[in-house]
């Protein structure tokens, strides 16, 4: 049995050995700032705009169009609050819509804004985790500017229907003759599912290098061009003036060999992962009969698997399985600290009950079918352990 089994990929995928090489033939050759003018300087900005031309790539976007920012929230909070600032600047709306199970990332940043007068939709999501276009028309207003829906949920798994989101939101501008800007934080995306912005049809898309093998502390925010965007970092013109600060180069690097490979490797990675979650999820609810699946069947991540176990409390199951050598999660890890029941399963109509007695187990490019065997070996164990304990 392996001694250790990770499978807490979507809280951060341990970084890649070519990422790590990549970064460290930098750092150890670097000298430069990349705005710098002398040899040093453009050596650096040749590496970071390099880092910039892969990433683009992936998204389909241009160069240009890329923003590296510190990761994942940094990418989310300055789509969402970049777009708002520009309309109210321009006068045109202050309404935003959104879901109700989105990273706190974005329920945070709409949150701020509600603050200042802006007010927001959110969307409630059906069992799975799930909206539909129709719900996202139909709660556009003349004074709607942003719609902000994420691809893929960290917690569930589940993966909305951005295309057609995008379609519905496209139609809406054409009926009301003006402009709405559409935001995903697909963060979860890569590696899983497509994350090109042109088949998705969005204007502005949030990565974080950390999710898919990439360092911690970098990520990305794209945004095509003529969307209305004023920056939350004010400073030097780095960044093409929507990011100041002196660019972290080597986190690009990092971010983008990781990228690279992720998506790669995805058509072989994805459904051999698939093929691995199925098991997972199909053993455990057969060992299990009251477990309940969250999120759901089809529409799901490929290496995403979430129970509830009524009567299991989920911190216990984490320390429990911890012990036994599992590394999981209760559903996203920044809830942790605080250890409140999670919002996203709330949302979906789970009870208080069963959204505190969650268990997240996020598979990835590593996972092996040795582990998946020990893992359905030790979680059925725990959680009766646990059950009969309380009972
Ligand atoms: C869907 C989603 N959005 C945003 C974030 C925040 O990313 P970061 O940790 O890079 O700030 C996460 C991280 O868990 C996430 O899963």
């Amino acid at each position: 049995m392996p001694d250790r089994i990770y499978l807490d990929h979507a809280s951060g995928s341990p970084l890649r050995p070519e990422a790590l090489d990549a970064m460290t033939a930098y750092l150890h050759a670097h000298g430069g700032n990349p705005s710098s003018l002398h040899r040093e300087g453009k050596e650096a900005l040749n590496a970071l705009e390099n880092a910039r031309r892969t990433v683009a790539d992936i998204l389909a976007a241009s160069p240009t169009e890329v923003t590296f920012t510190s990761g994942g929230t940094e990418s989310v909070n300055t789509a969402i609050k970049g777009v708002a600032l520009a309309e109210w600047q321009a006068g045109t709306g202050n309404h935003i819509i959104t879901t109700e199970a989105e990273h706190q990332a974005t329920l945070n940043s709409c949150r701020y804004l509600e603050r200042f007068g802006f007010e927001v939709t959110y969307l409630p999501v059906d069992r799975f985790g799930l909206i539909t276009p129709a719900d996202v028309a139909a709660a556009i207003t003349p004074r709607t500017v942003l719609v902000s829906v994420m691809y893929a949920n960290n917690e569930v798994g589940s993966v909305l229907p951005i295309a057609e989101i995008a379609r519905a939101v496209r139609e809406q501008e054409r009926a009301l003759d003006r402009r709405i800007a559409l935001h995903t934080d697909a963060v979860q995306a890569p590696g899983m599912v497509s994350a090109d912005m042109a088949s998705l049809g969005v204007d502005l898309l949030s990565l974080s290098a950390h999710k898919f093998g990439g360092p911690e502390g970098v990520g990305a925010l794209a945004i095509r061009r003529a969307t209305p965007f004023l920056p939350l970092m004010d400073g030097g013109v780095q960044e093409r003036r929507r990011r100041a600060g002196t660019e972290n180069v080597a986190g690009a690097i990092g971010m983008a060999t990781a990228l690279a490979l992720a998506e790669a490797e995805r058509p072989r990675t994805a459904p051999r992962l698939r093929r691995l979650r199925d098991r997972l999820i199909d053993g455990i609810a057969s060992s299990l009969p009251s477990a309940q699946l969250n999120g759901p069947r089809m529409e799901r991540l490929s290496n995403n698997v979430n129970f509830s176990f009524p009567g299991v409390d989920g911190e216990s199951l984490l320390m429990a399985l911890d012990r036994q050598g599992i590394a999981a999660s209760a559903g996203s890890a920044c809830a942790h600290v605080t250890w409140e029941p999670s919002h996203v399963l709330l949302a979906m109509g789970r009870t208080l009950e069963e959204a505190s007695g969650a268990l997240r187990l996020s598979l990835g490019r590593a996972t092996t079918d040795a582990e998946i065997d020990a893992a359905l070996a030790i979680v059925p164990r725990v959680v009766r352990e646990l059950a009969s304990t309380r009972a």
